[in-house]
């Protein structure tokens, strides 16, 4: 079994991660460290308001026993030489700074954007570019690290790229209009959405949003040279709006292709990739990667989203756009805390792992 600490553990994602790892055929949970505010207390005690004692968890699952009683570590009495990996999930401006200190020594996967943007650092959707985790290796080398820092993309550009990923390959993709409908655990819980301002509203407007999306997946698209990568010259662009769901992204795409192609074709390539991707056979894998259906009432997050455990990309609507001569559109829902992030960083180590890298 490989030794792991969780730092950020008490958060949304932190949350979700203690869940990915309950039972992990592979991976061992054995210390979990968070801010100052629940450093010192038990798992369970510190997922508590202080003022009304409302336990703060959302998930269908309730928090795994092994789990209620372990005592929160401060970040700086996690000894990295104690663990295999460390997965964080910490606001950036925290990440920016301990991670780092972590990476000397251990590898970290990381849900936070803090170094998504820099050249020597790939940002990982494990099956969509695979070929990217190569860079790690010149990281080290770079930063003369024995670990690395590894980052998921944010939650938004994970469906986005999934799907985007079999139709470039196949028709090559000229532009990209996104408009997305994101769920309140995308906020975090530190604050998080207030719920008298998301009742019976949209909000149309979710800081750095949009241009992190309109990066990253230009990255993740992009082509590894000898030493950095090449983003895509796709033109990504993006509206990104906040709605009262709990949890799962959806999102409206547009994308014109560079030949022309019939909506059928799209759902043929889309199920071709799910049925050969990479990452099949690893235990955090889902039965499929992406489904598309025809009814046109789905995807919905409320009956979609916990599909293959929130680790399969949704999709529907496929059909022809009038205004574009090679334009396409489609609705994904992609879920946040799952494939979009905690649940897709275990998947992350799982082939970091198969690949003997961690
Ligand atoms: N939410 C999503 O769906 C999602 C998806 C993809 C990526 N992300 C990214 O993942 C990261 C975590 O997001 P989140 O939604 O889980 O945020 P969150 O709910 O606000 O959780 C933040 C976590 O960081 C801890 N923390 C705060 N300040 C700290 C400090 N100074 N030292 C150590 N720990 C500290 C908090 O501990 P306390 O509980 O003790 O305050 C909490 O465990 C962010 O970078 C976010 O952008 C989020």
């Amino acid at each position: 079994m490989q030794r792991i600490a969780v730092l950020g553990a008490t958060g949304a994602v932190g949350q979700e991660f203690v869940v990915s790892l309950n039972k992990h055929p592979w991976f061992e949970l054995t210390q979990v460290a968070s801010s100052a505010r629940s450093a010192g207390k038990k798992y369970i005690y510190a997922l508590r308001y202080p003022a009304s004692g409302i336990l703060k968890w959302h998930k269908p699952e309730p928090i795994p026993e092994y789990m209620q009683d372990m005592v929160i570590s401060k970040i700086e009495d996690i000894d990295p030489e104690k663990f295999d990996l460390i997965f964080t999930a910490l606001n950036s401006d925290d990440a920016q700074t301990i991670e780092p200190d972590f990476a000397r020594s251990v590898p970290v996967i990381s849900t936070a954007a803090a170094f998504r943007y820099e050249n020597d650092v790939p940002i990982l959707i494990p099956g969509i570019n695979d070929e990217h985790i190569e860079i790690l290796d010149i990281q080290k080398k770079n930063r003369n690290w024995n670990g690395f820092i590894a980052p998921l993309p944010n939650c938004t550009t994970t469906g986005l790229a999934i799907t985007l990923k079999p139709i470039m390959d196949k028709y090559g993709v000229e532009s990209v209009f996104m408009t997305s409908l994101q769920a309140l655990s995308g906020a975090g819980r530190s604050p998080g959405v207030i719920a008298l301002d998301i009742m019976d509203n949209v909000i149309p407007y979710i800081p750095k949003e949009e241009e992190k999306v309109q990066i990253e997946t230009k990255k993740i698209l992009g082509e590894l040279n000898q030493t950095s990568i090449v983003p895509n010259n796709i033109k990504v662009s993006c509206t990104c709006m906040r709605v009262p769901v709990s949890d799962g992204h959806t999102e409206s795409v547009f994308v014109e292709t560079k030949e022309s192609v019939d909506p059928h074709m799209i759902k043929k390539e889309m199920l071709k990739f799910s049925k050969n991707v990479s990452i099949k056979e690893l235990p955090t894998a889902p039965k499929d990667y992406i489904i598309v259906h025809d009814d046109p009432t789905r995807p919905q997050p409320r009956i979609d989203r916990e599909i293959n455990d929130g680790m399969t990309t949704v999709v529907g609507r496929i059909r022809k756009d009038t205004v574009f001569e090679n334009g396409i559109k489609y609705v994904l829902l992609s879920h946040n805390e799952k494939m979009g992030s905690a649940k897709g960083a275990v998947l992350l180590a799982e082939l970091l792992k198969r690949k003997d890298i961690i």
